[in-house]
């Protein structure tokens, strides 16, 4: 879908034009229109102010008035939305409320629309980032994944082409609105990799498909197989690798847009592309959906993606574990004991158990390479977090609450908000292993927060470390949340991306 941005005088010119298309204007609470709705109703002999008066419309946020082919102006329709109170328009109700508008023209079966909606008086919200916000929203609704669909139902055909989004200063959009527009295709990456099929979607074509993306825009992408892993002692990670009939990898991203000297923030994902839980084998419907059991390794290259096509002056390390968890002859058992790439010892009693693992591995490769300044792990690591938070927030675990504040901050801008959940030595009781360094599950209770204290075990002296738990907001079903599609939601990147940007560039 194309988007553009234009002044309001050629905007206002193309309404009395034949191909109008839907007009999109907006509303604040109390039912008052904002300049450009005004005009409109105007011009239309008072058609938004009749509607109005048979409607429940008041201007809260979310409502919707649709007023079908008025007449005095050449528009297919006018959407009168609802911005709530001025004062509380925000960055991320201004995305709500450009994907809402999408997803009301996509049901109209509209061509082509122009949104037109002015800063409120009494918003603090800059007239570019206004339209930009907006812009973003609408791209993140403009999202599907209908690759394998070989014929479209007419009715959900979504027939909108083009949307042009009026602003007051056109410059100031466009340059707000490249950097989000990076951060929309590092999110649309992300969720493309979550919903690809795992019979396509195997640990050396995710690689492949990481390269091919991130090198052209100067990212330096390392790609590690089976063999190079074994020569360095990645027990663990190979381990889960070992009853797959597919190559284990490992990816290394890295973006240098500072200075060569700055340390690396470090971001570690991971890649299960496909859990049947092993030998501990899933039952059938718990093993549905599996295949999206590496959107911790695709928001970590979603995320890389963005900081690379903004150019964000920000040195930036993502490594990624890619494995399928697969129950065939030469599969890791429980009761196996693997020797990490640390050294430590890990007793396996439950294969299921096997992201922590693959991070394990992966944690200490990036610590010792990188000796990054923090270090954040994003993971769909347990059932437990799902049943704790839903899908409202993510499962945060740290060693340093500066790094907690921080990236609770970045949640609480962009929607995708995290909860912190303790570490503390006795959940790490729960998995001293009576043969081993430890196990790699801990009892019947905590489970989300024993597979935390298992990946503390691989975190060293100093290195500022946060674990997110992602296995909720994956996967949440978007149908109360406008800008995430239903299934690969593409979860941290915004988040990532707001905490990068207000925190660590520069
Ligand atoms: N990938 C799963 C966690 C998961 C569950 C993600 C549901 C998304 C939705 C993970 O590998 C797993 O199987 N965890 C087990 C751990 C248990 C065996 C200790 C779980 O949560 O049941
Ligand atoms: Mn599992
Ligand atoms: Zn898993």
């Amino acid at each position: 879908m194309q988007i553009s941005f234009v002044a309001p005088s050629d905007a206002t010119a193309k309404a009395g034009r034949k191909e109008g298309g839907a007009w999109v204007v907006g509303a604040v609470e109390g039912s008052v229109l904002l300049p450009a709705a005004a005009r409109l109703d105007k011009a239309s002999g008072g058609a938004l102010t009749r509607a109005l008066k048979v409607s429940r419309f008041t201007g809260k946020a979310g409502q919707m008035l649709e007023v079908v082919a008025p007449s005095g102006i050449a528009v297919s329709r006018v959407l009168l939305t609802g911005l709530g109170k001025a004062e509380s328009v925000d960055e991320k109700g201004l995305e709500t409320l450009g994907a809402q508008i999408l997803g009301r023209l996509f049901t109209a079966g509209e061509t082509e629309a122009s949104i037109e909606i002015d800063v409120p008086k009494g918003s603090k919200v800059k007239k570019g980032e206004l339209a930009a916000h907006l812009a973003f929203g609408a791209k993140l609704k403009s999202y599907a994944f209908d690759k394998y669909r070989t014929r479209n139902l007419d009715e959900y055909e979504r027939r909108l082409k083009a949307i042009r989004i009026v602003a007051l200063d056109v410059a100031a959009a466009k340059k707000a609105y490249a950097g989000l527009d990076a951060v929309a295709d590092g999110i649309f990456l992300a969720r493309d990799l979550v919903n690809e099929p795992p019979n396509v979607l195997y640990p050396e074509e995710f690689a492949r498909r990481a390269k091919a993306r991130l090198s052209k825009l100067g990212v330096k992408v390392q790609v590690l197989g089976e063999a190079e892993m074994k020569k360095q002692g990645f027990g663990a990670l190979l381990g889960v690798g070992q009853g797959s009939a597919r190559e284990s990898q490992l990816v290394v991203m890295q973006w240098n847009g500072a200075k060569k000297s700055t340390k690396p923030f470090a971001l570690v994902g991971k890649g299960v592309c496909f859990d049947s839980g092993g030998l501990s084998i899933k039952v059938g419907a718990g093993m549905q959906g599996m295949k999206g059991d590496m959107a911790g390794a695709a928001c970590v290259t979603g995320t890389i993606l963005a900081l690379a096509q903004r150019k964000a002056p920000v040195n930036v390390v993502g490594v990624v574990g890619l494995v399928e968890n697969m129950p065939d002859g030469g599969a890791f058992r429980p009761d196996d004991v693997l020797t990490s790439l640390s050294g430590q010892t890990i007793e396996v009693l439950n294969t299921d158990a096997e992201g922590r693992l693959v991070l394990a591995d992966a944690l200490t490769y990036t610590q010792r390479r990188f000796q990054p300044k923090a270090l954040i792990d994003l993971a769909t690591l347990t059932g437990a977090i799902v049943q704790t938070l839903g899908f409202e927030h993510a499962g945060i675990f740290s060693n340093d609450d500066g790094l907690v504040r921080r990236v609770q901050a970045a949640g609480r801008f962009t929607g995708e908000r995290v909860w912190q959940l303790p570490l503390d030595p006795f959940y790490d009781k729960m998995i001293r292993s009576k043969i081993a360094d430890m196990k790699n599950i801990g009892g019947a209770n905590s489970g989300a927060i024993t597979a935390a204290q298992f990946l503390q075990r691989f975190i060293e002296k100093g290195v500022a470390w946060a674990h997110l738990d992602i296995a909720g907001v994956a996967w949440q079903d978007g149908e109360q949340k406008p800008t995430i599609p239903s299934w690969g939601t593409g979860w941290g990147v915004r988040l990532l991306n707001r905490l990068m940007k207000e925190h660590y560039e520069g």
